[in-house]
């Protein structure tokens, strides 16, 4: 199940290959994508709306006017809803439209909305296809970022023998999996993310501090993770024993709980998210001594007071739209604990992790996990991979973000 969560809007143009899409259609849906069609008028002379919207389950869209179960505004409404398009087969004259913004149709309509990754797959015969305005058109929007599938070679319907036959529906399938795009999120492309990891240390004098066991593992991964979704990471963290792999977008090393808290409050109003991963010390020396604190009779002189709670702030400065996640480490009653942080630090998810689970917690490459979100869901997950964790934590965000949760 490859595209599993993924919806896709699958055009279909007015060519004798349409009748290959009805497959695509099943293919793409095997792999688990939603996936609903728009037409033009033509591609109703190959294919009709009762198979599509049969083996869609969704309602067609092919007539921008036509009183129909779909909104006025589906052109915008499915660009919204949908993270890719996929134009198969796309003719000559939709082309020449998508390349030169004309909107007269259902589907030439939606492609001006969509904003999003599309693959053409052009299907014609070999003159059209050669043609140096077919040609121009196919540059044209290949310099705006749309992808084209080179045509396969064969024979056309026309009889003749060459150059543009629509490639087979296990063909297109292949080659979209096989397109970086593809592991995008679209919920996470271009999101700006702060992301803390890590521990904070905090100086007594100048050789002894006070940190905690955190290695940052976790949130490397989720740093890789997200950039693998095309996220741009703000990644602010403490003295590190594991970075990420690939570079965040920016890379802010501090090393106290305060200066982790200025890094991120500077931030914060411009981000979409933030993740807070990191182990923040919850308390620092009064003072910082500027020479080293020589031994002496007794204790050790050393008052400590509390760091600035970074979650907790950012939480109050929180706008509509913006998603936050805290983590919680807990011994003992667990659930009760991190309910409490999610509401008091105003986090919309919270990933809570047990010391008690063995393989869960500081220096191992596992973790074990409980959601919990405001509307008080609880999903406990079983042990997994960081890299497994990491990519939970992001599908979670997604479903949230994508199901309307943030709107309010
Ligand atoms: N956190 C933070 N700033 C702090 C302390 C914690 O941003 N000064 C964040 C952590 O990154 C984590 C969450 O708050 O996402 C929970 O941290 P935790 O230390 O477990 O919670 P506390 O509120 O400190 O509660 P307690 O220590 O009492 O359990």
């Amino acid at each position: 199940m490859l595209l599993k969560g993924k919806r896709i809007l699958l055009g279909i143009c007015g060519g004798v290959a349409a009748c290959k899409s009805l497959a695509l259609l099943r293919l793409l849906m095997k792999e688990g994508a939603e996936a609903r069609c728009v037409c033009t008028p033509a591609a109703l002379q190959f294919v009709t709306p009762l198979s599509i919207e049969a083996l869609s389950g969704y309602p067609l869209f092919h007539d921008l006017f036509a009183p129909r179960d779909l909104p006025a505004t589906a052109h915008v409404g499915l660009s919204d809803w949908a993270d890719y398009l996929i134009v198969a087969p796309a003719t000559a004259n939709t082309l020449a439209k998508f390349a030169h913004g004309i909107a007269d149709n259902a589907l030439t309509t939606l492609f001006n909305a969509f904003d999003k990754r599309t693959l053409a797959v052009p299907a014609m015969n070999t003159r059209m296809f050669r043609n140096p305005a077919t040609q121009a058109n196919l540059q044209l929007l290949r310099s705006r970022g749309v992808e084209v599938m080179p045509p396969g070679e064969g024979f056309l319907a026309c009889g003749a023998q060459g150059e543009g036959r629509m490639p087979e529906p296990e063909e297109i399938l292949r080659h979209f999996l096989s397109l970086s795009f593809a592991k995008e999120d679209a919920f996470f492309k271009g999101k700006h993310v702060l992301l803390t990891a890590g521990p904070t240390r905090e100086r007594i004098d100048p050789v002894r501090f006070l940190s905690n066991r955190s290695t940052g593992k976790m949130g490397s991964r989720i740093a890789d993770e997200l950039q693998q979704r095309g996220a741009l990471v703000h990644f602010v963290c403490g003295p590190l024993q594991a970075c990420p792999k690939g570079s965040p977008f920016e890379t802010v090393a501090v090393e106290s709980a305060r200066e982790m808290y200025q890094a991120c409050l500077e931030r914060w109003p411009e981000m979409d998210m933030g993740i807070l991963s990191a182990a923040v010390a919850d308390y620092a020396p009064k003072e910082i001594s500027p020479v080293k604190i020589k031994k002496a009779g007794g204790g050790f002189p050393m008052e400590l007071e509390r760091t600035p709670d970074i979650l907790l702030e950012l939480g109050r400065e929180k706008r509509a739209g913006q998603l936050l996640t805290g983590f919680a480490l807990e011994t003992d009653h667990e659930l009760e604990n991190a309910r409490e942080k999610l509401r008091r630090k105003n986090a919309d998810l919270l990933v809570l992790n047990s010391l008690r689970d063995p393989g869960a917690g500081f220096a191992v490459e596992t973790n074990r996990v409980c959601f919990l979100d405001r509307e008080g869901g609880v999903d406990d997950r079983p042990i997994a991979s960081k890299e497994e964790v990491a990519a939970w934590i992001l599908d979670k965000l997604a479903g949230m973000g994508t199901s309307g949760a943030l709107k309010s």
